[in-house]
């Protein structure tokens, strides 16, 4: 029996020896090193798990000292067409529903290949995220420019982007904790070059500083950059889209391009970078107004029942809920005076619509409840409590609305006085989502101005990207490019390890 004990032995460790030697050394014998993965939003992460599923060694770079970038900020969730979700609650949908959709929405611009791949990957992305991590992603809702209720969410403590986040990083944590030759993750690590060997044509080496400044050189042969978008740096706004440099942004202060520019360096192609999404609404902070960072003010706030106001006028001047873009238009041009802020004013039946949600703005002092005559002390309106208070009483019981708002719910009512209470916040436009970036093809491979790719094992994926929105993102599609994408990559990196 000890002898036959001996041969197992032998026998595992000679097992064993394949095994780690499959990782590193591919079937020409010459040696693989691990993919390195650069940014830890939903791309990156998506990405990662999808290397750890085929087995392959990666090292995930984030500059922050924490995961998530901006996809731990999304609130409104995750697209997907013909998904059993949507079967349940029995709505008709299909990728190409979806992709007709998308083109609309892109009003000719992006690549209609890369839609139809995001379209048609939808659904299997949200049933990998259902059945590889668990996640309800139960609940549907309808967004702007979408045929059917095609967005998902949980029902759940956590916002969509919070819950993705999570799950997708405990996974790579515990892997990571386990078994640190399969995935190594290096926060506080800010990725500045990325070098590519002339002579084969393929990456090499990804040059990073860490924690204490320092200069490091990781080896590699396949990079994918999922460094997100340029919305924070007025720097590239000034460069790409003049015409809203200046204006604040809902992203994170890590959202300032380096990929992009990086890969520029490189020769890739940077495509419709003067293509901007501006959010009409984000909260200006009564104690910060000056922060480049401005909490986004959800649109359900005018969907259920908000209006705007001219502090400036204190009137009204706009119908708020055309799209996004006129509404921004309109702000910037009737609040010129206010520097671009205007006051968002909510009844106390919209504030019990939606009472979690406007809880924790006031709790963020974002929103105050004051009665009509303190508003107009407050912001100095150049107008009397009574003139407001009739002006709200026309506004919930007129036929015809002055701005040809036609979707009227919660509003004031017909018993208006100085003393009627009423939610306050200040708005501004911000830069939410910027929709050009670098070509890729549909394996996520980093493309230049000829279309060839830029090198060997040189991927992106995410927001850092062109093609999937054309000149407007719809909402939840962001988030599931970046499930799509990060996949895909991952993928034909696997296929060629
Ligand atoms: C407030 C808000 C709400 C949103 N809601 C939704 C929604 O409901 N649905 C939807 O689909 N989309 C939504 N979006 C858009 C969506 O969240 C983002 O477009 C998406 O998360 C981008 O993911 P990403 O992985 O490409 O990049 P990110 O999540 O931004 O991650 C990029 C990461 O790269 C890191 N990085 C950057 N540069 C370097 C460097 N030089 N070295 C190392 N690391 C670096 C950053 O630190 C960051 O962690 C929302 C966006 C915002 C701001
Ligand atoms: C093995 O790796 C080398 C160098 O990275 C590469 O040139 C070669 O094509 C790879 N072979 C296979 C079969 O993947
Ligand atoms: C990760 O590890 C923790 C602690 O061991 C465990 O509770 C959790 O279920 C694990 N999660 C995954 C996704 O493996
Ligand atoms: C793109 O790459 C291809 C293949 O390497 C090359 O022939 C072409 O000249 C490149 N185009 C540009 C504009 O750099």
């Amino acid at each position: 029996m000890p002898r036959l004990r001996k041969i197992l032995f032998y026998l595992v460790v000679l097992v064993s020896f394949f095994l780690v030697r499959r990782s590193f050394v591919n079937d020409s014998g010459k040696e693989q090193f691990p993919v390195v993965v650069i940014g830890s939003g939903l791309a990156g992460l998506s990405a990662v798990n999808q290397l750890l599923n085929d087995d392959v060694p990666a090292v995930l770079l984030d500059k922050a000292s924490s995961f998530g970038g901006n996809s731990v900020k999304a609130a409104s969730g995750i697209s997907g067409a013909g998904t059993s979700v949507q079967k349940k609650h029995h709505v008709e949908d299909s990728p190409e529903l979806f992709l007709q959709d998308t083109l609309s929405s892109a009003k000719g611009r992006g690549v209609e290949k890369l839609m139809k791949v995001m379209a048609d990957e939808s659904a299997g992305a949200i049933a990998w995220l259902q059945e590889r991590f668990g996640l309800k992603l139960d609940l549907l809702s309808q967004l702007g420019g979408q045929s059917v209720p095609r967005t998902h969410r949980s029902d759940g403590p956590l916002p969509p982007g919070a819950e993705l986040v999570k799950a997708l990083t405990r996974r790579i944590k515990n892997v990571s904790r386990d078994y640190p030759d399969k995935v190594k993750i290096q926060l506080d690590a800010k990725v500045t070059d990325i070098k590519i060997n002339k002579e084969t044509n393929r990456v090499e080496y990804v040059v990073y500083r860490d924690a204490s400044n320092q200069e490091q050189v990781l080896r590699t042969g396949n990079v994918l950059v999922a460094t997100g978008g340029f919305s924070y740096s007025q720097d590239m706004l000034k460069k790409y889209a003049p015409q809203v440099a200046g204006l604040p942004t809902t992203n994170c202060l890590l959202t300032t391009g380096d990929g992009l520019n990086i890969l520029q360096s490189l020769g890739a192609h940077l495509v419709d970078m003067d293509q901007i999404q501006i959010h009409p609404t984000g909260f200006v902070d009564p104690k910060d107004r000056k922060n480049n960072w401005k909490f986004l003010a959800a649109e359900a706030l005018r969907g259920l029942g908000g209006i705007l106001v001219n502090p400036s006028t204190g009137k009204r001047f706009v119908n708020e809920l055309e799209t996004r873009d006129t509404v921004t238009e309109s702000i910037r041009k009737a609040c010129k005076k206010s520097e671009g802020v205007s006051l968002l004013v909510i009844s106390e039946n919209t504030f019990q619509d939606y009472k979690s949600s406007v809880e924790f703005y006031i709790s963020k002092g974002l929103v105050q409840k004051m009665p009509i005559s303190s508003l107009v002390s407050e912001y100095n309106l150049p107008i009397s409590a009574t003139e407001i208070a009739s002006d709200l009483i026309e506004y919930s019981t007129e036929k015809k609305d002055k701005f040809d708002r036609v979707h009227k719910i919660n509003t004031f009512g017909d018993a208006v006085t100085a003393d009627t209470e009423v939610y306050v916040a200040e708005i501004t436009p911000v830069v939410h989502f910027t929709m050009g970036g670098v070509k890729i093809d549909e394996f996520s491979q980093v493309l230049n101005e000829s279309d060839s790719p830029v090198a060997d094992g040189l991927y992106a994926a995410g927001e850092i990207t062109y093609g999937v929105h054309g000149s407007n993102r719809l909402g939840g599609s962001s988030l599931l490019e970046c499930v799509v994408f990060g996949r895909i990559a991952a993928q034909h990196i696997s296929r060629n390890f």
